[in-house]
């Protein structure tokens, strides 16, 4: 009797400590419901169409050179949608009602936020995951149906979530520098991509999607990821598809190292490999160039600033580094562009250029027209990312970014790579873009004489 009883509470307590188990990793990697549409890596569609799609504020006077604007790109891929949005932004301001007035290209945040309140109506599901806690936009968005995912990333990775993109039914996806915000569709220089029938690089991008959207509420990043959270394409592994008919190999990259499962790149990773594989030149535009790590403490973070030196100086690659002049530049990004460019001077065949794009600036303080640019141009590929070129940002921040390698194409259409390429010399050459004058320190706003904190 006396037996039968301990036995009967030794296998209660196995099954037991089985069960809680079983609960914990469940909590901790559950996408078992999660379902990709039948479409795997096999079966999934790599014959792509890209546009670049730019916003370009009102009274600065470029081109599109064969961009699109942003706010049609992001309709059309309203008007596509049949089934699911996926958005993650750092921001949500779309709805712009007090800034109508004086910027009347503000009502653009506004139309945007009512297209995907309308989603619901149109059976399609609206899935965002958000770092911003207490925004009303997203209240909003909920109350019409939407799908609404909360990160702490101050928790999981002492960062932010600085991630941008979209994916549209899994076949379709945007990535870019520009967030949900109105500022994005009218007084900021934003610059991204879309990409249409590519349910491959989709699926990925989607993976990253899925990783942010079980982080809900975490507190902990889990040690254990889902096999359907892995990378499906990396430096290893690129995705081989056609890219408006001509040959790209492609893959998708994200940050910080926490939030790379198996098999994902990372951006850094990335921006190394594009970096590598140059032969002629490297065009960068970001906002901030600034190779340091800043906690109470700043030091020197060489990942980017050493690859860049290794190209000039051995490789005979020229570089032109397009970053912003505005109230915010660190006034030590000079001395590390002086640097650069100094590690040149008296030396044959090294060219480092730099210059600083400065639209006209308004006089309310968020109002800027910055160019918030973040992208790398090459002669062989492209890299698109969501963070500027600052050390914090690899190392605490959630970001993702999309590498497209390209040669040139015979039949004459131009490149996706080409068009970047083509995009980036408007800006380079054009009178917003001034040299960066040795020994200089260029006033970057009337209001910053010193140094920001
Ligand atoms: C793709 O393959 C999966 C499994 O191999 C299958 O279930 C699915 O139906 C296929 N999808 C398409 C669109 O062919
Ligand atoms: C936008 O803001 C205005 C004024 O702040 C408010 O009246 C309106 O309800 C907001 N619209 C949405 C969709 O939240
Ligand atoms: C070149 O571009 C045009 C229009 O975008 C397209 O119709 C054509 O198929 C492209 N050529 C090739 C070889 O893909
Ligand atoms: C690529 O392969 C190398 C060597 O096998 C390995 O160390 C690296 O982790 C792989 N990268 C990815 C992103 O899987
Ligand atoms: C270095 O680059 C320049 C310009 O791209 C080119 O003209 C020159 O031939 C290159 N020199 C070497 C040694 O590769
Ligand atoms: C620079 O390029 C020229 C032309 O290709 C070459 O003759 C020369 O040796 C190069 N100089 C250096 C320092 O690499
Ligand atoms: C941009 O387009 C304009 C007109 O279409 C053209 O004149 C100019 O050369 C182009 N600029 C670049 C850098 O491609």
């Amino acid at each position: 009797m006396m037996k039968s009883q301990q036995k009967c509470i030794v296998i209660f307590a196995l099954v037991c400590c089985f069960a809680v188990l079983v609960a914990l990793i469940f909590s901790a990697v559950d996408v078992w419901g999660e379902d990709e549409d039948g479409i795997t890596e096999d079966n999934c569609s790599n014959t792509c169409r890209a546009v670049v799609v730019e916003n370009i504020p009102v009274d600065t006077s470029l081109p599109h050179n064969g961009s699109v604007p942003l706010t049609t790109g992001l309709h059309q891929l309203l008007d596509l949608a049949l089934r699911s949005v996926e958005i993650v932004s750092p921001q949500w301001m779309l709805n712009s009602t007090e800034y109508e007035s004086s910027f009347p290209t503000a009502k653009q945040g506004r139309f945007l936020l009512h297209r995907l309140m309308g989603l619901k109506s149109k059976r399609v599901n609206l899935k965002v995951a958000s770092g911003v806690m207490d925004s009303k936009e997203l209240d909003v968005l909920t109350r019409h149906g939407a799908e609404v995912h909360y990160l702490n990333m101050n928790i999981l990775t002492k960062g932010h979530l600085q991630s941008s993109f979209w994916v549209v039914d899994r076949r379709h996806l945007f990535i870019g520098s520009a967030s949900m915000d109105w500022r994005a569709l009218s007084t900021l220089k934003e610059m991204g991509v879309i990409i249409y029938e590519c349910s491959c690089l989709a699926l990925d991008l989607h993976r990253i999607f899925s990783l942010y959207w079980q982080l809900q509420y975490k507190e902990f990043i889990p040690s254990i990821w889902s096999k359907r959270l892995n990378g499906l394409y990396n430096k290893n592994n690129t995705l081989s598809m056609f890219l408006d008919g001509s040959k790209a190999e492609a893959y998708v990259s994200s940050s910080p190292d926490a939030l790379c499962p198996k098999y994902r790149m990372r951006d850094i990773d990335a921006i190394f490999r594009v970096i590598q594989g140059a032969k002629k030149f490297i065009y960068i535009s970001v906002t901030d160039y600034l190779p340091l790590i800043k906690t109470s403490q700043q030091r020197y973070w060489s990942q980017i600033d050493g690859m860049l030196r290794e190209a000039l100086i051995l490789k005979n690659i020229s570089v032109r580094l397009l970053i912003s002049c505005w109230a915010q530049t660190n006034s030590l990004t000079f001395n590390f562009v002086w640097s650069l460019k100094s590690l040149c001077m008296e030396m044959a065949n090294c060219s480092l250029e730099a210059k600083f794009f400065s639209p006209r600036e308004k006089g309310e303080e968020h109002v800027r027209q910055i160019n918030h640019n973040r992208y790398m141009v090459t002669d062989t590929a492209v890299y698109i990312g969501n963070f500027d070129w600052v050390g914090n940002e690899f190392l605490y921040n959630a970001g993702a970014g999309l590498v497209v390698q390209q040669d040139r194409d015979d039949e004459g259409n131009s490149t996706l790579v080409q068009r970047v390429t083509a995009v980036f010399e408007r800006d380079w050459f054009s009178h917003y873009a001034k040299t960066l004058q040795p020994s200089k320190i260029p006033v970057c706003s009337k209001h910053a004489t010193q140094p920001p904190s």
